[in-house]
């Protein structure tokens, strides 16, 4: 546990899909520079429940605490894994390897951050998307969807991301949301709070896709006020593979994707694997 004094750091990172041997050499390279550093996983780790399972747990004996909140690739079905479970009970089968490890997730109470720059309650965020940002480029979900195949920009998830028990993923977003608003109203009101979630809160990021065909998939309007509302000093999200840092409503929003080997060797600008979130970069 850091302490007000200490040297410790919040780090973290995103869509770390280790199927790709390259990536998971970063994750073998991912140290702290102090014991007291706590490390945010948002989400994408793996396809694959052994793979995830080896990262967090490579990591958890590195970083002082790890928290992981679960990305769409996480989630997914694919024959390739042993594990055959779907939608929400594949979910808590992945937060069961977590406990195991030790690794924190929505599902545990929210940790409080008391080193340099907190204390802050970190908040792991699950609350996946429900098709609302693809009113970008079409006033419904099916001609969102249509318009997507036409440009042969389609999701994955549509395919390996099931809702079960729910009847799509949009019931199950909207369900996630309001459970999780009613952990998030109940906060201690003094303390300003780190939001994390694989998918961004707010619409604004997606303006930036490459093909906004894909915004559609990327998170939910009903979070939109979360960072004003409960008191964010800091978001943290991935998911677009576009990492940068943005300030919404002055809050600092900060995409940490590492994402796929082809993306991180073209990015002309080279950045660390891992994101500083508290202290803010620039204070010590
Ligand atoms: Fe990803
Ligand atoms: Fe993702």
């Amino acid at each position: 546990m850091s302490s007000p004094g200490g040297r410790g750091r919040l780090l973290a990172i995103s869509d770390l899909h280790i199927t790709y041997p390259e990536n998971r050499g970063v994750v073998e390279g991912l140290r702290p520079a102090s014991p007291d550093d706590w490390l945010i996983v948002c989400g994408d780790v793996s396809e694959l429940s052994a793979d995830l399972e080896w990262a967090l747990g490579v990591l958890r004996e590195r970083f002082a605490t790890v928290i992981w909140v679960p990305g769409n690739h996480d989630l997914w079905t694919v024959p390739e894994d042993p594990v055959g479970l779907r939608g929400v009970a594949r979910y808590l089968h992945l937060v069961g390897i977590c406990r195991r490890l030790g690794v924190l997730t929505p599902e545990d109470p929210y940790p409080v951050w008391e080193g340099p720059g907190g204390p802050v309650t970190v908040v792991p965020l699950f609350v996946l998307y429900d098709y609302s940002f693809g009113s970008n480029i079409a006033p419904t979900k099916a001609l969102a969807l249509a318009r997507a195949h036409a440009a042969g920009v389609v999701c994955s998830d549509e395919l390996v991301l099931f809702p079960d028990p729910f009847p799509s993923r949009e019931a199950w977003c909207r369900a996630r949301v309001r459970d999780t608003e009613l952990r998030l109203r109940a906060l201690d009101p003094g303390l300003p709070t780190v939001l994390v979630n694989h998918f961004p809160l707010v619409r604004a990021p997606t303006a930036v896709l490459r093909h906004p065909e894909f915004a559609q998939w990327c998170g939910t309007d009903l979070t939109a006020d979360w960072h004003v509302r409960f008191r964010a000093r800091a978001v943290v999200y991935g998911h677009l593979h576009i990492p940068r840092a943005t300030v919404y409503d002055g809050v600092p929003f900060a995409e940490v994707s590492l994402g796929y080997p082809r993306e991180w060797h073209r990015r002309r600008v080279a950045r660390p694997p891992l994101r500083q979130i508290l202290p803010p970069e620039g204070v010590s």
